[in-house]
């Protein structure tokens, strides 16, 4: 069954969305090498072409090929899996360093480009701007952005990985597409000089993000010639500056990257300016500073950018503005590394917590990118935002620092509290009517300054909730339960599923000023559904015949979300789902039967991105919890062949299978009592759980090229330990 699932799905082509004509506006200039005497052009065609050319001149020729002094032959080369993409690079080289230079691409049967023109960097000590940033995407905030950033006449754009967004998907090559004619249309100088660029990767260039190999980021390293399928290279721009472009755990380890970058840091001494660029800050703004690739940095790069002082360390991936104090040794200095982020050039600005952060000068939630001028061996840098504002200048003292100083008052600063300040504890419930019930809600002041809050707990007629509001002052650190009696006045049934809503404020002092959290949290009052004990354990083979009911049907999902905003159900009305679960001593079982007349399945399962069954599941209140699924199953796959989402090393006793059917596909899987129990104790619990946590999501994907859809039974869990997000089965 397998082998034949497999053949037939090889037999989908990824889908091209645009037409030749439309690929001849993509072109993007990079380097390979020296920035003064070369150029590489890397364009596009649908089909092969029988030769990838540039014509080119010091003069406009006015697109006529034949005019042109010069041409270049260069390569094409296709990405796997990509049928009728064809990727052209030429390099152009013996060029003339601070000359301008006309050019077009392309052959007779695909049609040439426009002419467009580029200028070679000058190596003569004259001034070099650039623009930098990252974590871009596609749509109107990164395009205005972009206009902004051509604006400036930069000679050339650094982004530190997160591009386009497409995860290093074939199926996102219209993501791509997008993004390739966004930069070639809008990152053109009012002169009319297309900006070169070189860039850094970022973890969603790569399926899998981090620790994977350069083919799994095949736009990344198909579409930019840069360094081959090196993810990390050193460029020279002019006489005074160097730029280290690294690899933050991407496919290439950061303590792999160590003797490279010490050797080419001790050689460049001399260059007055050294910087580097990369995705993961060493210093996030956003993130927490535990965050695995942040202490990789630290603890591999941030000895070495103080050894040979960086001027600049440009970060990225947190989605803010961020200046930090200079750093060396890990610590606040006079003289040290500069880091600027975080990667905020498209991307919806984030929010900080409400503590500062000790390396954190300056920050603010805006989206921008900087403008650096080089000249006489020193920077000046400038943030600038969607509307051209500059609202950041660096050194204090330089031109028009007053100023953006005066326009940085009026950036937001947005602010989020932990997501576990706030704890409403659930009501499980096994009987039929809602009785009298303490609602329990603790506080705890994650942060390490003080807060007065106020909580409410607002219901519904005919319930009643006592007393109206509790006030209280939270020490930093304090954890606090208070509590509300939840009343009915007259019966009401656990069916009809009663709610309320705990709301509340908290306001932290900070030294200079009082930051206000306003939030709520539903309370659900749900009945517990039992586990039903079957006294003979299942095969665990897909096929359903053992189980008597399926009990748990989902036409209507709680929530549906997909990689298309609009119309998510488009496509879906061929879908359903129902399961069951039951245990014996050892094992939950459950079954899983859909209803899919169109299977959509790839030959190396990419669970996010094909039809399958996710599962969720955990000991209730204590386990573990996480807003990725436990499992993912594939059809047609057991277990070993699916994908365990989370788990490194599967208890070898877990099994599952998922056996095609007419109508769509049955799914059964056994979790050994044993691994929930362990998790249960891991996570702190006493004694035996009482409750599993559990959520399905099934993912409909029409054809290879459609949008995957993905239905929840409970919504997507967002929350670490958030009940209402769940549904729960009483095990005992
Ligand atoms: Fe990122």
């Amino acid at each position: 069954m397998k082998q034949t699932l497999f053949a037939l799905s090889l037999c989908f082509a990824v889908w091209s969305p645009l037409r030749s004509a439309d690929l001849s506006s993509f072109v993007i200039l990079t380097w390979q090498g020296d920035t003064s005497t070369t150029i590489t052009v890397n364009y596009h065609t649908v089909g092969s072409a029988d030769q990838s050319r540039v014509y080119y001149d010091t003069e406009s020729r006015d697109g006529t090929p034949g005019a042109y002094r010069f041409q270049t032959e260069g390569s094409s080369h296709q990405i796997t899996g990509l049928d009728d993409r064809y990727i052209h690079v030429v390099e152009l080289t013996k060029l003339v360093p601070g000359q301008t230079y006309y050019f077009i691409t392309g052959d007779r049967e695909n049609g040439f480009s426009e002419e467009r023109k580029f200028r070679t960097l000058p190596r003569d000590g004259s001034p070099i701007r650039f623009v930098t940033g990252g974590d871009m995407g596609i749509g109107d905030l990164p395009n205005r952005l972009l206009r902004q950033a051509a604006a400036q006449e930069p000679n050339f754009a650094m982004i530190g990985g997160d591009i386009a967004y497409a995860n290093g998907q074939l199926s996102n090559i219209g993501i791509w597409d997008t993004w390739l004619k966004a930069w070639s249309e809008y990152m053109v100088t009012p002169d009319g000089f297309t900006i070169p660029l070189a860039l850094a990767i970022g973890n969603h260039e790569v399926r899998g993000k981090y620790d994977r190999t350069y083919r799994e980021a095949p736009f990344y390293f198909g579409y930019f010639a840069q360094n081959g399928t090196g993810s990390f290279f050193r460029r020279q721009f002019g006489s005074d500056m160097v730029v280290y472009f690294l690899d933050s755990g991407h496919v290439t380890t950061h303590e792999d990257q160590v003797p490279w970058l010490d050797r080419n840091l001790r050689l460049d001494q001399e260059i007055p300016l050294r910087f580097a660029i990369y995705h993961v800050p060493l210093y996030p703004s956003h993130r927490d500073y535990t965050l695995r690739g942040a202490e990789a940095g630290r603890k591999h790069w941030g000895p070495l950018f103080d050894r040979y002082i960086l001027a600049v360390a440009f970060e990225n991936h947190d989605h803010t503005f961020k200046v930090t104090h200079p750093l060396f040794d890990n610590q606040i200095a006079d003289s040290g590394t500069l880091y600027l982020g975080d990667g905020c050039w498209g991307r919806g600005p984030r929010s900080f917590n409400v503590e500062p952060r000790w390396y954190l000068k300056d920050y603010a939630s805006v989206a921008h990118f900087w403008a650096v001028d080089v000249a006489d061996g020193s920077a000046r840098y400038r943030a600038i935002d969607d509307i051209g504002q500059t609202f950041y200048v660096l050194p204090e003292d330089s031109d028009g620092a007053v100023e953006a100083a005066e326009v940085f008052q009026t950036i937001p600063v947005n602010y989020a509290i932990d997501p576990r300040t706030v704890r409403v504890e659930p009501l499980l419930r096994d009987g039929e009517f809602l009785d009298r019930e303490s609602i329990e809600v603790t506080v705890h002041n994650r942060a390490a300054v003080a807060a007065d809050a106020v909580f409410r707990l607002e219901v519904q007629s005919p319930l009643t909730a006592e007393p109206d509001e509790h006030r209280f002052r939270l020490r930093p650190q304090e954890e606090k339960a208070i509590t509300f009696e939840l009343d009915t006045i007259e019966p009401i049934t656990l069916a009809e599923r009663p709610s309320g809503q705990v709301r509340y404020t908290i306001d932290y002092d900070l030294t200079d000023d009082r930051v206000r959290f306003e939030g709520q949290q539903p309370v659900v009052v749900e009945s517990a559904q039992p586990v039903p004990i079957r006294s003979l354990p299942p095969v665990i083979d897909g096929n359903l015949d053992e189980w008597s009911d399926l009990p748990v049907v989902f036409e209507k999902p709680d929530q549906v979300t997909s990689t298309v905003k609009a119309d998510p159900l488009a496509g879906t009305g061929d879908l359903s789902l129902k399961f069951g679960i039951e245990r014996n001593e050892e094992f939950v079982f459950i079954a899983v039967r859909v209803k899919d007349d169109t299977l959509s399945l790839i030959d190396a399962p990419i669970a996010w991105n094909q039809d399958g069954v996710h599962i969720w599941i955990n000991t209730y209140p204590r386990g573990d919890f996480d807003d990725d699924p436990l499992f993912a199953l594939i059809p047609g796959a057991t277990l070993k062949d699916g994908y365990f989402v989370r788990v490194e090393t599967p208890p070898a006793d877990l099994q599952s299978a998922c056996l095609i059917t007419d109508s769509g596909y049955d799914c059964e899987i056994a979790v050994p009592i044993a691994y929930l129990e362990n998790e249960w104790r891991k996570a702190g619990g006493q004694g035996k759980p009482e409750h599993l946590r559990f959520n399905i999501a099934v993912n409909d994907k029409d054809g290879t090229d459609g949008p995957t859809v993905r239905l929840f039974w409970r919504p997507r869990w967002d929350e670490p330990g958030d009940y209402t997000w769940s549904g729960v089965f009483k095990l005992n």
